[in-house]
């Protein structure tokens, strides 16, 4: 098997090492020969950067390993460009989800105002990615999990429509793993799902084994009782904090509007806006929960071994979900036609709503990328939410090309958590006033 070459774009990200971990623990599926990191910020990434060398020197010394803020360096000779960059870090998370709170609206990372806000910041951000990509290795493909997906995914479609980038989520893959748990069975890969929606914004319509026996019954009640909680050993790394088991909990709500399908989690924030706003710390929100919790840890940990010289006894741990990351790099470049749950341009597979909205749907990938299965007709409730919410998205993609307030405006009032249009330009007034830096100028 060929050995890839990846830089990870956002080197200094809390996720980091979860994912090189993750790596190196699939060298036999996924052989590399170079990783590299690269950021815009050097300080914050070289905490990162250097643990991480430790790291992969101690399982394989004979990976090339490269930390650097220079794009030309990061970005030649690369098979892979996996991206997770937050433009404005964690500050400017928590300005997004803290001023919706302050006019009583839902306040959150990719969703409703503050989604719409670091998508304004994102997508520059990304395109740039995208251009030295193209620039230092044209037949790379990006895989991106930068947020917010669902506006970068439009963004980039409008703006480099034929940029090799897949835009991918592991929220599904986190309740997949619970759905799994819930029928009895050890994997989610022992499942085959049919779905459709928008990223952070879709549902579950039928889910099987693989001798095609339907574990919806199953499942369903289940989720009828406990959302997606399960048991105690699920509760653990990427989405174990407190407010997480609120948010699965709180799928059996979610569930509840239409028991035919099973949601995704972040549909709470658009269907139950007020009880998430009645159980908000406006003073301290999930971006100061991540602050305290994850960000320190992961470099305190990271620090503690750049320090020993050595990661024996380390605390960080795999980051086992994020093997899809693998598995999709590996479906590429070994044309494994897996079936994988992407973001990508609809063109008919959900028959009824725009063919050029960005949808999160099944695909079959291999060396050309990812083939799009056809999900079909989907219901009236669920049409009228994707189109409302997809035309919010445009709208943010076309203020941010245009540099129109008017048209992110009409975006925060189409959103769906914003209750009026007088709430919505308090919302942009505010947001821009600490966006200035990140956004292009509005007129
Ligand atoms: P983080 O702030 O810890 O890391 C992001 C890194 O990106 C920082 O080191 C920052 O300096 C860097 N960066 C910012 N702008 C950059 C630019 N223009 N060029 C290069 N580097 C830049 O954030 P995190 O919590 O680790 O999350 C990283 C990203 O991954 C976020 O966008 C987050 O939303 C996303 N994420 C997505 C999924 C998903 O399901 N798609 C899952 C988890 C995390
Ligand atoms: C899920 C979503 C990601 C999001 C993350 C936030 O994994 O799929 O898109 O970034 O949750 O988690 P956090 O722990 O940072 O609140
Ligand atoms: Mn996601």
């Amino acid at each position: 098997m060929e050995k890839s070459s990846i830089v990870i774009a956002g080197g200094g990200s809390t996720f980091t090492p979860g994912i090189v971990l993750m790596l190196l623990d699939n060298l036999d599926r996924f052989p590399i020969r170079q990783i590299k990191f690269y950021d815009n910020l050097e300080e914050r990434q070289k905490q990162i950067a250097d643990a991480c060398e430790i790291i992969i020197h101690e399982k394989d010394p004979d990976i090339s390993v490269l930390a650097t803020t220079d794009p030309e360096e990061a970005f030649t000779d690369v098979d892979f460009v996996m991206a997770h960059i937050r433009v404005g870090l964690y500050a400017m998370r928590e300005k997004d989800e803290k001023i919706p709170l302050k006019y009583g609206v839902v306040g959150q990372e990719t969703c409703g105002p503050g989604g719409i806000a670091y998508g304004m910041r994102s997508i520059g951000g990304v395109i740039e990615l995208v251009d030295y990509m193209e620039r230092y290795s044209p037949d790379a493909w990006m895989l991106n999990y930068s947020n917010p997906a669902a506006i970068v995914a439009e963004a980039t479609r409008r703006l480099r429509p034929d940029a090799k980038i897949i835009n991918i989520c592991d929220m599904p893959i986190g309740i997949e793993d619970r759905m799994a748990k819930a029928a009895g069975l050890k994997s989610r890969k022992e499942m085959v799902i049919r779905y459709y929606g928008l990223n952070h914004f879709g549902w579950w319509t039928d889910i099987r084994d693989k001798e095609g026996n339907d574990l919806m019954p199953k499942i369903r009640e289940h989720v009828k009782e406990h959302g997606y909680l399960t048991d105690a050993e699920m509760e653990s790394s990427q989405h174990g904090d407190e407010s997480w088991m609120q948010t699965f909990s709180k799928a059996k709500e979610v569930y509840a509007l239409d028991p035919d399908t099973m949601p995704n989690t972040y549909l709470k924030y658009y269907l139950y806006p007020q009880d998430e706003v009645a159980h908000t710390n406006p003073e301290y929100t999930r971006a100061n929960q991540v602050m305290a919790g994850r960000e320190k840890e992961i470099f305190s940990e990271c620090n503690q071994i750049t320090a020993n010289g050595t990661a024996k006894n380390m605390g960080l741990e795999i980051d086992e979900h994020a093997s899809y990351i693998v598995d999709l790099a590996r479906a590429i470049k070994l044309n494994t036609h897996e079936r994988m749950l992407l973001i990508v341009e609809n063109n008919g597979a959900v028959k009824n709503i725009d063919p050029t909205a960005m949808v999160e749907v099944p695909c079959i990938v291999g060396v050309n990328g990812p083939e799009p299965l056809v999900m079909g007709e989907i219901p009236q409730f669920q049409k009228g939410l994707i189109e409302q919410q997809v035309s919010v998205e445009k709208l943010v993609v076309e203020a941010w090309i245009e540099g129109s307030y008017q048209k992110l405006w009409q975006a925060l009032t189409l959103s769906r958590i914003v209750p009026n249009a007088k709430v919505a330009k308090q919302l942009l007034d505010d947001l821009y006033e600490v966006n200035k830096e990140f956004w292009p100028t509005l007129n």
